[in-house]
């Protein structure tokens, strides 16, 4: 019976209607920034996000890069289960390409609340023998997985070079973010540095196989952004004062959630 068919198909869309979530009001908070998905602590618009990762991240249309003191390091991906970003220095040397001596200095903030995490190895490459790593602080050095950094003179294209003068490998030193937070590649007495990913699983492995580039570990700071966000908005803060707020839609902003007459609009 065509009515029939008719009002079934009315009570099918008005079932699907109270069962479904309704389509996120449009927030002035992009959440995609090429393939990379955008969500909460980080934004690519201001306001949008935790205070504390502001103007941290910066969308050029296609790619997202991370905006340090020394640089800005591409995104290659964020996994939001685990906490963490990798990113990669665009201006670093790697085994297979030496690029001009220089620092990673992130801001004061971006130390504190996403540092590269403990997973994250820097190689301090062409050492003096004065390096205050070979002598006061020697013990910052350490091996993993079996590696000598020597390996890196050897076993790189790019590092080859710091062997030719004097026909034997200068000092180096593997070691944790906190050495480079502390001290600059000049107070290091070092002419460069790498950093490699994943370091638990290079057992075996050659530098030349290694992931070059960092991995930041972060925390999602607890301000009730789930109920914001199960409310259809979108996690925000207010710019002159940095106290959160749930972003409704373009036009309209809530402390903790948005209204459900704002929902079903
Ligand atoms: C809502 O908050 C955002 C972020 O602080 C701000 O840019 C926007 O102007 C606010 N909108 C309204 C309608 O208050
Ligand atoms: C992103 O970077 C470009 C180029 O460096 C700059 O012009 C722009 O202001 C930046 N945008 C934000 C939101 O920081
Ligand atoms: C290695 O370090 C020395 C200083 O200790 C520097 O003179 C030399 O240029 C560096 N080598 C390269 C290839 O940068
Ligand atoms: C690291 O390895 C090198 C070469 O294999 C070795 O000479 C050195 O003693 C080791 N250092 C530590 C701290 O184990």
């Amino acid at each position: 019976h065509p009515l029939k068919h008719h009002l079934t198909l009315t009570l099918l869309a008005l079932t699907s209607l109270s069962h479904f979530p309704p389509a996120s009001p449009l927030t002035p908070c992009r959440t995609l920034c090429g393939t990379t998905a955008i969500n909460y602590p980080f934004s690519i618009d201001d306001g949008c996000g935790a205070p504390q990762y502001r103007s941290m991240l910066n969308c050029t249309g296609t790619d997202l890069f991370f905006m340090t003191t020394s640089g800005r390091y591409k995104v290659q991906s964020i996994d939001y289960k685990k906490q963490t970003m990798v990113v990669y220095d665009p201006a670093m040397s790697t085994c297979s390409i030496l690029q001009p001596h220089h620092d990673f200095v992130m801001t004061d903030v971006e130390s504190v609340v996403i540092p590269p995490s403990s997973d994250t190895v820097f190689a301090l490459l062409n050492c003096s023998i004065d390096s205050p790593v070979l002598n006061r602080y020697k013990n910052l050095c350490f091996n993993f997985s079996g590696h000598s950094c020597d390996e890196l003179y050897g076993g790189c294209n790019a590092f080859r070079v710091f062997r030719s003068f004097t026909n034997s490998s200068p000092p180096c030193c593997f070691t944790g973010y906190d050495t480079v937070k502390y001290m600059s590649m000049n107070i290091l007495d070092c002419s460069h540095y790498t950093s490699f990913i994943n370091v638990d699983g290079l057992n075996g492995i050659g530098p030349a196989d290694w992931v070059y580039g960092m991995k930041l570990s972060y925390a999602v700071p607890d301000t009730g952004c789930g109920r914001c966000t199960r409310s259809g908005g979108a996690c925000g803060y207010d710019t002159e004062t940095g106290v959160m707020m749930c972003l409704c839609s373009t036009s309209m902003n809530a402390t903790r959630e948005c209204g459900k007459k704002l929902i079903l609009d």
